[in-house]
């Protein structure tokens, strides 16, 4: 048995348990995921255990259910003509979408009763489809049942598609607070159907978009690029255009994933959460009225200036990232920028303790160097903060 390394103080004798688990699960894109023809999902469920026949219940979106209502029928349809492989154990089970699944605790025993009443074991498959709040409540679930059961994950809006859908965490909130409770629990799998874009809303279609431009801004500068030059076929959700732009966006989280050196959050850095700090904040002071790729832009916008001002990013880059947001669709201006508490002070600034409390240690804030480049730094100075603010009004006109 090993001796522990560090210097531990008391009396008594004290080994070091280590072990590392490996975790690896297909993130996949495709369209049409339930047309009969399509082995994807199938194989997928026959991926670890190719004999078996897999029990399998299915979660769906009301907002998805209500936009295609022949889908439960074309999923049954599905697991009829993959009879071999999977065995639906009850018809899709419909829930509210959007934050309401995430927020009341009602939903997430209504989920744990649907895998308890139809005797979801650790080799069966729950399939999710849906935004991400839907994933986020079912993952819950999942990743607690029988200590964790498998997880399928269908993101069926751009945010979940091109960020949270193929990560490694869920959550619900509580008290208001968001993702209260949650855990890290790589899913099974991620199937990417571009179809499911086909009816999601305008807005959501562009609020997704700003993740987008986030990871560009700090990881790839040619997917910057690429972003500006396409930003016509985006705003008008031309369907290759979109499905590029999520699949470039996925892979980049996945590498971050994969190759950050924390896919748990043990630190104090979120290296993608560029802008969120700001974003988070506003989401809170608008109680949700922006949506969450909405409050990133604006907060990807003030971080932009903000970099310009400490002069870490060259000046004019700033608005050339605030005309591709724009250019987009997504606008860079809220009044609750300027809420300002009983003392006077900007409620916004707020965010940056919370941003800090959340993952517990030294404030990490994420800043731009260069398009493509990100760059942390510990400490915001309000001044420019404020100054960032006054721009974008003025911006805004
Ligand atoms: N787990 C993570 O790592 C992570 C990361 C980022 C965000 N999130 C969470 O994701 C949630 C936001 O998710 P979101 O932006 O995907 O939206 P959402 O889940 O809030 O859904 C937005 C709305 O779109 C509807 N909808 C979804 N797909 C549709 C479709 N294809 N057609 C028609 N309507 C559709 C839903 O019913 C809902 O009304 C937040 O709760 C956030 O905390 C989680
Ligand atoms: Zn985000």
């Amino acid at each position: 048995m090993a001796r522990v390394g560090v210097s531990l103080e008391g009396r008594g004798e004290v080994h070091l348990q280590r072990f590392a688990v490996t975790f690896d699960y297909p993130v996949c894109f495709t369209e049409n995921v339930f047309d009969p023809d399509n082995t994807l999902l199938a194989t997928i469920l026959a991926r670890r255990e190719p004999e078996r026949r897999h029990r399998t219940v299915v979660f769906l979106d009301r907002g998805v259910a209500e936009a295609r209502p022949e889908l439960p029928a074309e999923i049954a349809a599905y697991a009829r003509r993959h009879a071999a492989r999977m065995e639906l154990a009850a018809p899709p089970c419909i829930l509210p979408g959007g934050e309401q699944v995430k927020t009341d605790l009602f939903f997430l025993e209504q989920i744990m009763r649907h895998l308890f009443d139809h005797h979801i074991d650790r080799q069966s498959f729950v399939i999710a489809i849906g935004g991400g709040a839907l994933l986020d409540a079912v993952g819950l679930v999942a990743a607690t049942t029988h200590r964790g059961v498998r997880l399928v994950r269908l993101p069926t809006t751009v945010l979940a598609q091109n960020d949270s859908g193929v990560g490694v965490k869920n959550g619900v909130n509580l008290r208001g607070v968001k993702n209260f409770i949650g855990t890290f629990h790589p899913p099974f799998a991620v199937i990417n159907d571009i179809a499911f874009i086909d009816t999601l809303p305008a807005r959501e279609k562009i609020a997704g978009m700003a993740e987008a431009v986030k990871v560009a801004l700090i990881r790839d500068r040619a997917f910057f690029h690429w972003l500006e030059a396409n930003a016509d076929r985006l705003a008008a959700f031309d369907r290759a255009a979109m499905a590029r732009m999520i699949r470039r966006s996925a892979e980049i989280h996945m590498r971050q994933i994969a190759e950050g050196g924390d896919p748990f959050e043990f630190g104090s850095v979120r290296p993608l959460d560029f802008g969120h700090w700001a974003a988070h904040r506003l989401e809170m002071l608008t109680r949700g009225h922006l949506r969450h790729g909405e409050a990133v832009a604006i907060g990807i916008a003030l971080d932009a200036r903000y970099s310009v001002t400490t002069g870490l990013l060259e000046a004019g880059l700033e608005e050339r990232i605030c005309v591709l947001l724009e250019h987009l669709g997504l606008r860079l201006w809220h009044p609750a920028l300027e809420m300002r508490g009983a003392d006077g002070r900007l409620l916004l600034l707020e965010g940056l303790s919370e941003f800090r409390e959340h993952l517990g240690g030294e404030l990490t804030v994420t800043l731009l160097a260069d398009l493509g480049r990100g760059v942390e730094v510990h400490r915001m100075d309000e001044a420019r903060i404020l100054e960032a603010v006054a721009w974008l009004r003025a911006r805004a006109g």
